[in-house]
């Protein structure tokens, strides 16, 4: 018998297909297009071979004039990167287009294929703006600009899609501005926003064809609503015979205007229905023209060809000057700014394509050797390509993928992009007989989720309360993410991700929704979502297979079922859930629960049905109080979180739970019509359309000078050509910096091996420690005291170690990842608590002594004394959270060590210094710039040096130009923020509340280096007084020492620490005595002649008494206090706090008398033109606008005849940092000298033409003369000179040059069940003297505010417990976003005593009596946190606690921040109680603050 030959060798086992032998046969049969088809801004574009590794935001930013699209994040939570998608709109089944506004930073490149791509650029220009960029212009809202245009493009989608071309009709409500989400993916950190608004609202108050008509339906939001329409529609005529309240003014304001008080509406007013503040505020005056007029006196310079001879100057051509007012203001009428606009014409827009309209998507695969992108074009190609490679990674919003390539380190190396498949993308909307019979819903998986929110609405509307599941989904959805995010991402995205804080999920699994996913093996299958979430981020879905659908279950006609859904967050606006819930239960016809459905979010590892709570619940009568306890019971059962539980907030979470259950118990039962309920229980944080004043009159304006004129550079800011540091263009060779940073706190460096990144594509070369020369690599701002690089050991974690260089910026940052570093860990110190215990300070020995204290006899102080109250008090830090993060660019010259160093930094000569220092250059070949920064707030005055020295010392060796821009989260980890800090504190009164002594320690936590921690508690201490008298003072300052990041300068530089304090004790003494605050303030103020605990006199500008009269009238304090009081007497779940508080701040460089100087130089060309440079830098704070008035007030010539083209240390040596408010002051006065000069000079010339002569002719004449037209100005701050330690009275020199003063006063409303709360209004009143511009001082005002208010409420700093920065991002570190700022809120400046006459600031010697103003109101934003204190305390005394602050057991706390869990937690009720936590022993919080 002939047998078979065995096989020689062993079967090879089946094997797993690699990626290129799946894919080639697809690509070959199928994906045949490797090149993307699209429009740019109207131009037809092809995108070959394009770079896979780039989202949109990489492609649009390497298109040499495309810049204005920036990177403020990198992970969709700053909307900086917005750009418009258009593209066609299928859903209506008409020819129709939507507008899309998207993330560029995180949305694929390959997702633009067949669509139009709009860029800030595309809309308009310098020379053709957009309407909206000439409004936001004109209306103030762009400071440092560089949110600017992703707000511009935000508003274009939602201002494109308003209007219906075919019927010409245009529908847009303040309600749809406001309330309907359009602006909440964006941030702005300087503009607090109103004017943002205001210049969108100007789209309403226009009347584009009188065609508002869904405005009017909306009708919800009340009054506002219908006077928008009436006055679109009949102008003034309509409304009532007062100013109508339109945005900017209306035709009836006028100077003598008086009754103000139907101006404008909420819909959920403050206590007392006055909206607006002093009677005789008025605003701006605003028109639309179609030619608007121009100021003469302020812009109409003309220049003409310089002349050489002796000819006339009239004899060669004059040419209009156009370079520096951009937005040219129309004047004003009697002090009241005029402004106009060109007219809207929405048919002039940018149009759709028409070769898009005919486009047919081709299947798309591109790519390299790393990653490959395909683009199947139906579902049936995306399941081919899945089951041939089921690695392959979908790619729908990319809104949780592109944050995972960025920031977790995911490489997906095949990946398919799937929002553009018909089946997956489209949902329709069924009809009303569909509807009448339907049993569900069904969503297409990946249709866009604000296209889900569309359409859950008009279910709702159609179905009713069958729907009800949809309108739960419909509210999730309005606060899921930002408004770009929501355009893109989708629910199969979310419902995949599986993430625990899911906000859709809750619903879908409360409702009990059906997935439905489809693979090539096993065709479609339903797969329950109750059973799809396995584990933390893991679920059933099978490899090979696509979400397809979701099935939502309606309940049948007539069936008792209530879902909700709830959500809480840091920010109501764009923030992931803190605990998110949807509840449903069904009850038969006699109340009994049949069926429930709780479900948790943010309460364990996936999201989580409560099985205990459930089974408690069902068979019992819902609407019972017993079942309400059993229920709250139940979910202590279900979610026993422990004390450390990852995430942190125990405590929170837990009464979180049970808030919400007690909210839907309630709901639910008013839903059903049970019987009577607390409706109190059931309203949630509601805000309104916000209104408010800026008191635009001013009295005291000249030709230039205190005019509104807006910012010189915001037209470009708008429309994307003004330049940051990255968008400078490219230069040949250039290399681009990546920051090897450690990733431990404290530890000693064992190894540093750089040699795999030197083997990373496109890395060039790396410097570390060892590049600098000896004894260099030492730097600090005050003192030497921090490594450039770190040196054998590292001290916070983000330290940098040493910086890779490389081709790209991508490159050198996947370079730097790639240094393998081993670290011996070591013990360190977060906190100040820590720091204390370990005595780790820096040296300061700075101590203020007043009175007794000066002779070391306190003790005979506190004998005096009727009451001693005494406590510790903490407050957080904040993260500057500057749009533009550090930047900068180093051009070296082939010639004696020259180098250009572009930097964003506030301060030009100490980045020469140390640029000079690490490259051996001297100080004269090291040219620092700076044109503008996108935003600072005292986080470029020194934490930037470094930067441009790691790019200086590569440029060095290399001999190429190097450019680096920080991510987001490099950024916060590095740049350090405002100190967090802390008092201890001892206060003495006399029974009626007179202050008699006050002692503390003040610490504040300075990080691993001291930067100028000192010079901050310096201030902090000097401003513990606020503005009370007390005579016996004895401070002491101390600076801790910790392993975080070395905290710096920020807006107020200790000084609202200082403040906090100080009101704190306050109304620690007001409780103490049960007296009230306001009287126990009054009692305290200092009078003339009194003298601080630094020993300055209080002189004759104390304006503080006239301030807290003033707006105490004109906010109608006294009886919106009183109206507080009755609102909390019959209000349960909702408290209503008000405050009303004052300030001063000090102005001058405190201690640091050399930094009070300043230089300008100013060059007259023989045309006339004036080119102006000084030593102050433009980070948005209008300082060059500024600087450029008072030039051209003093020269006698129009505005636009002066140029300022950047900060340079070439041009102005020695230059102190643009900060300590002092920017105006300083620079201002150098300016005024320099013109001084030349108007000396000018003289004899001004005398011989004739009066009317222009500058142009008198320059000419002069240079003819041989007259020297450039002059350098110079000043130093007099008077000032405070030395530490003098303690006599007569001898001591004042430490500041004058205080600039104010006061705030805001009322808020807090969910007691939540901890949510809303600023109802607030009233601000600044006294800055003779404002040089009360435009830009009143951005200052409002901006200052709210980033104060951010500061004292919602902005939280945290850190793990080894030390790394928790909050490094939008997404967990929280910024106030447009729904955050009061809802009414209004500006005012002082100016009048109270008889009316007019102040003159006898005392204050400054430029054109001006004060400085960028940081004095932020400390006004702690009237908010005062306000919450108030409404807690009123909680408190509801519930029976105590009122009294204190760490004993029973007594309560509120430390700033005021966050959402410290007020809930504080609100000391039963559901507080029942959620209570136990602390096990040795047991620590999840996160840190470190205060
Ligand atoms: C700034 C920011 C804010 C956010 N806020 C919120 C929030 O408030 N609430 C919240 O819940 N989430 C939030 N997210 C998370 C994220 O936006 C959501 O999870 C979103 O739904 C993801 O959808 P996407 O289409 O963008 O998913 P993608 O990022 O494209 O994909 C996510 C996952 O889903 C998979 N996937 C996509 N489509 C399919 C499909 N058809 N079949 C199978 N798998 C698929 C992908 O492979 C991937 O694993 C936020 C994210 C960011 C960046
Ligand atoms: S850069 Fe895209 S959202 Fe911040
Ligand atoms: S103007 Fe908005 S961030 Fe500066």
């Amino acid at each position: 018998m002939a047998l078979p030959i065995p096989p020689k060798t062993a079967a090879k086992p089946p094997h797993a297909l690699s990626a290129a032998e799946a894919l080639t046969p697809l690509i070959e049969a199928t994906y045949t297009s490797p090149a993307i088809h699209c429009y740019v801004n109207g131009h037809r574009t092809v995108i070959d071979s394009p770079n896979p590794h780039w989202t949109l935001l990489d492609y649009i930013r390497a298109q040499p004039h495309l810049k204005g699209t920036k990177l403020g994040c990198g992970e969709g939570g700053c909307g900086a990167c917005t750009i418009v998608l258009q593209a066609p709109d299928t859903s209506s089944g008409k020819r129709r287009i939507k507008h899309r506004a998207v993330n560029a930073c995180l949305f694929p490149l390959v997702g633009v294929d067949g669509k139009h791509v709009i860029t800030v650029e595309g809309i308009g220009s310098v020379a053709k703006p957009h309407a909206l960029q000439e409004r936001i212009t004109k209306l103030h809202g762009s400071q440092c600009g560089f949110c600017t245009p992703g707000i511009v493009m935000s508003l274009y989608a939602m201002v494109r899609n308003a209007y219906d071309p075919e019927t010409k009709r245009f529908s847009l409500s303040a309600r749809d501005i406001e309330l309907e989400g359009h602006l909440d993916g964006n941030l702005c950190r300087c503009t607090g926003y109103k004017p943002i608004l205001n210049a969108a609202k100007t789209f309403i108050v226009e009347d584009l064809k009188g065609q508002l008509t869904e405005a009017e339906e909306k009708a919800e939001d009340g009054k506002l609503a219908r006077e928008v329409v009436g006055l679109a529609r009949n102008g003034c005529e309509g409304l009532p015979k007062v100013s109508c309240g339109r945005v900017g003014g209306c035709c009836r304001d006028a100077p003598s205007e008086s009754d103000s008080e139907n101006k404008s509406s909420t819909s959920t007013p403050p206590t007392e229905p006055s909206m607006t503040s002093t009677d005789d505020q008025v605003s701006a005056i605003v028109d639309t023209k179609k030619y608007p007029v121009v100021d003469s006196l302020v812009s109409g310079a003309s220049y003409a060809d310089p002349l050489k001879s002796k000819e006339s100057a009239g004899a060669a051509q004059e040419t209009k000057t156009a370079t520096s007012l951009e937005a040219p203001v129309a004047g004003s009428k009697h002090g009241v700014p005029l402004i106009q606009f060109q007219e809207y014409a929405p048919d002039a827009e940018l149009i759709f394509p028409s070769a898009l309209w005919k486009y047919e998507l081709q299947p798309l695969c591109y790519g390299n050797d790393k990653k490959i992108w395909f683009r199947p074009t139906n579902l049936e190609q995306l399941l081919e390509l899945k089951d041939a490679y089921p690695s392959v990674k979908l790619v729908g919003g990319a809104s949780e993928i592109q944050v995972e390539v960025r920031f977790k380190n995911s490489d997906f190396a095949v990946s398919a992009y799937v929002s553009d498949i018909p089946e997956l993308k489209h949902t329709k909307l069924p009809t009303d007989t569909e509807l009448e019979n339907a049993k569900e819903l069904v969503l297409a998986a990946n249709t866009p989720l604000t296209e889900i929110e569309a359409l859950c609405r008009q279910v709702y509307a159609k179905l009713g309360k069958r729907a009800i599941v949809l309108e739960a989904l419909r509210k999730q959805l309005r606060y899921f993410a930002g408004r770009q995010i929501r355009n893109v991402a989708s629910l199969a995205g979310n419902i995949a991700t599986a993430s625990p804080i899911s906000d859709a999920n809750p619903v879908l699994l409360a409702a009990g929704a059906t997935l439905e996913v489809v693979s090539k093996s096993e065709g479609s299958v339903d797969l329950p979502i109750s059973s799809f979430f396995v584990a933390y981020r893991t679920t059933t879905l099978p490899p090979d297979a696509v979400l397809s659908r979701v099935r939502i279950p309606l309940p049948a006609p007539g069936v008792r079922e209530v879902l909700k859904a709830y959500k809480q967050a840091k920010r109501k606006d764009d923030d992931i859930a803190i605990v998110t819930a949807a509840f449903r239960i069904r009850l038969d016809s006699e109340g009994v629960v049949e069926d429930a459905c709780l479900v948790y979010g943010g309460m364990a590892p996936t999201t989580k049905v409560s099985p205990k709570t459930q089974e408690a619940l069902v068979g019992r009568r819902w609407f019972h109080s017993e079942t309400l306890n059993a229920g709250l019971s139940a979910l202590l059962q279900d979610y026993d979180l422990p004390y450390g539980v990852p995430g942190g907030m125990a405590d929170y979470r837990k009464t979180l739970t049970l808030s919400f259950f007690f909210r839907f118990w309630h709901e639910s039962a008013a839903e059903l019509g049970l019987g009577e309920v607390d409706n109190q229980a059931i309203d949630e944080i509601h805000r309104a359309i916000s209104t408010g004043t800026r008191d635009d009159y001013n009295p005291f304006e000249q030709r230039v000078v205190g005019k509104q004129i807006a910012h010189l550079s915001a037209l470009k800011q708008c429309t994307g050509e003004a330049e940051y540091i990255d968008d400078i263009p490219r230069f040949e060779q250039e290399l681009f910096g990546g920051l090897v940073l450690s990733s431990k706190a404290h530890a000693n460096l064992v190894s540093v091996d750089w040699e795999p990144a030197l083997a990373m594509p496109g890395a060039v070369g790396y410097i570390d420690k060892n590049s600098l020369p000896e004894g260099q690599n030492i730097w600090g701002s005050i003192k030497k005291d921090e490594p450039f690089f770190a040196d054998g050991k590292v001290s916070h974690h983000g330290q940098v170690i040493g910086m890779v260089y490389g081709e790209t910026a991508l490159q050198a940052q996947a370079a730097a990842k790639a240094v393998k570093i081993e670290y011996e860990v070591l013990p360190a110190i977060l906190t100040i608590d820590e720091a204390i215990e370990a005595r780790s300070y820096f040296q300061h020995d700075k101590l203020l002594r007043k009175g007794l204290a000066i002779t070391d006899e306190m003790d005979e102080a506190w004998a005096q004394c009727d009451r001693i109250f005494e406590g510790q008090t903490r407050m957080g830090g904040q993260e500057h959270f500057y749009l533009e993060t550090n930047a900068a660019l180093v051009i070296p010259s082939g010639e004696d060590g020259c180098m250009e160093v572009w930097s964003s930094t506030q301060n030009t000569m100490e980045t020469q210094e140390f640029v000079s220092a690490v490259t051996g250059v001297p100080s004269n070949r090291i040219n620092a710039r700076v044109k503008r920064l996108g935003g600072g707030f005292g986080g470029k005055e020194s934490r930037s040096v470094p930067f441009a020295c790691y790019l200086a010392i590569a440029a060095k060796k290399e001999k190429r130009p190097m450019r680096l821009m920080l991510n987001r989260d490099e950024d916060m980890l590095l740049s350090g923020q405002r100190h967090p800090v802390q008092a201890r504190w001892r206060v003495g009164v006399s029974k009626e509340g007179k202050l008699i002594a006050l002692d503390a320690d003040v610490y504040d936590n300075a990080g691993f280096s001291q930067d100028m921690s000192g010079a901050v508690m310096d201030r902090c201490i000097t401003h513990f007084d606020n503005v009370y008298e007390c005579p016996n003072v004895f401070l002491r300052g101390h600076v801790c020492k910790t392993n975080i990041h070395s905290n710096t300068a920020y807006r107020g530089f200790g000084a609202p620490q200082g403040m906090y304090f100080s009101e704190t004790i306050m109304y620690n003494i007001a409780e103490g005595l049960g007296m009230d605050i306001d009287e126990l303030r009054w009692k305290n103020l200092y009078k003339i002649g009194e003298h601080t605990p630094f020993l300055q006199k209080i002189d004759e500008d104390w304006h503080i008494p006239l301030l807290l009269e003033q707006l105490g009238r004109s906010s109608h304090y006294e009886k919106r206090k009183a109206a507080v009081a009755e609102f909390n007497a019959k209000n349960r779940w909702k408290k209503r706090g008000i405050s009303l508080i004052p300030t001063k701040f000090g102005l001058s460089f405190a201690t640091a008398l050399h930094l009070n100087q300043a230089s300008a130089y100013i060059k007259i060309y023989a045309d006339g033109s004036v080119l102006l440079h000084h030593g102050g830098t433009e980070m948005g704070q209008g300082l060059y606008t500024k600087m450029c008035q008072i030039a051209a007030q003093e020269l006698g010539t129009p505005l636009d005849a002066i140029f300022t083209q950047d900060s340079q240390t070439y041009q102005i040596a020695n230059a102190s940092p643009t900060a300590a408010s002092s920017g105006s002051d300083l620079n201002g006065m150098a300016v005024k000298d320099a013109c001084d000069q030349l108007n000396e000079r000018l003289q004899p010339y001004r005398e011989k033409l004739s009066k009317d002569a222009t500058l142009k002719e008198i320059a000419h004449a002069a240079y003819l003369d041989r007259v020297n037209l450039a002059a350098n100005g110079f000043w130093k701050m007099p008077r000032v000179g405070f030395t530490w330690g003098n303690y006599d009275i007569e001898t001591v020199k004042p430490m500041y040059y004058y205080f600039t003063q104010g006061a705030g006063c805001s009322e808020v409303e807090v969910d007691l069940l939540t901890g949510d709360h809303t600023v109802l209004r607030t009233d601000l009143m600044m006294d800055v003297g003779n404002s040089i511009n009360p435009a830009i001082d009143y951005g200052q005002i409002e901006g200052a505010f709210v980033q104060g208010q951010g500061l004292f409420t919602i902005e939280e700093t945290l850190w793990t417990r080894n030390g790394e920065l928790f909050t490094r991002g939008p997404g967990t570190y929280k910024i106030p976003g447009f729904s955050d700022i009061p809802q009414v809120f209004n500006v005012s400046l002082l100016r009048h005593d109270n008889d009316g006459k007019p102040l003159n600031w006898n005392h204050l010697r400054s430029v054109q009596s001006s004060k400085g103003i960028g940081e004095p109101p932020l400390f006004l934003g702690s009237t908010v946190f005062f306000a919450l204190r108030e409404a807690v305390k009123a909680a408190r005394k509801m519930n029976g606690t105590r009122i009294e602050e204190g760490t004993e057991e029973g007594k309560w706390k509120l430390d700033s921040p005021a966050t959402a869990e410290r007020l809930r937690l504080a609100v000391g009720d039963d559901l507080v109680r029942r959620a209570k936590v136990k602390r096990n022993k040795g047991e620590t919080n999840f996160l840190v603050a470190v205060a």
